[in-house]
């Protein structure tokens, strides 16, 4: 079954949205199958985001992610990822549809309230970053 890796991050964090983020997930009828607050360290923010590491926003996107506690998740179903990549909308919360998450929480590109894994390769790496396998339920 295909999974994803979900962040709420540290500005729907410090606006108490985490819950929110969840529950529009889980009304897709996708799984949360993992689920832990934690404050990044720079080392592991970077290593979620190496995929930018040549972009000019990467040293303040590190910053950013590893500023405040998150909310990471793993979310599973069939199309998961899709789905969910839908139901965030554009990564510009400007350009993002109203009644998607960074359509009504985003405040700005950087601080675009959620972050989604965007394949399944992509998934698999970012879910062994922040999970063990251990902590990753079925049920
Ligand atoms: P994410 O990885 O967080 O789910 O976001 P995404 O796929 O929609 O966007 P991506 O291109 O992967 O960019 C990762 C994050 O970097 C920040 N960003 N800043 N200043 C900028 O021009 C810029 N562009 C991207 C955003 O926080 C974006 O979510
Ligand atoms: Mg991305």
């Amino acid at each position: 079954m295909e999974r994803s890796l979900v962040l709420v991050k540290p500005d729907a964090m410090k606006r108490d949205l985490a819950g929110a983020i969840i529950a529009r997930l889980e009304k897709l009828g996708l799984k949360l199958v993992a689920a832990k607050m934690l404050h990044a360290d720079k080392a592991l923010a970077r290593k979620h985001y190496a995929v930018h590491k040549d972009k000019p926003f990467y040293d303040d996107l590190v910053n950013y992610i590893s500023s405040a506690p998150i909310v990471a998740c793993v979310f599973e179903g069939k199309g998961a990822i899709e789905a969910i990549r839908k139901a965030m909308g554009a990564t510009d919360p400007a350009k993002a549809e109203k009644g998607t998450i960074r359509g009504d929480f985003g405040e700005s590109i950087e601080h675009n309230s959620v972050h989604g894994s965007d394949s399944p390769a992509t998934a698999e790496e970012e879910i062994k970053l922040f999970f063990p396998p251990g902590e990753i339920f079925g049920y």
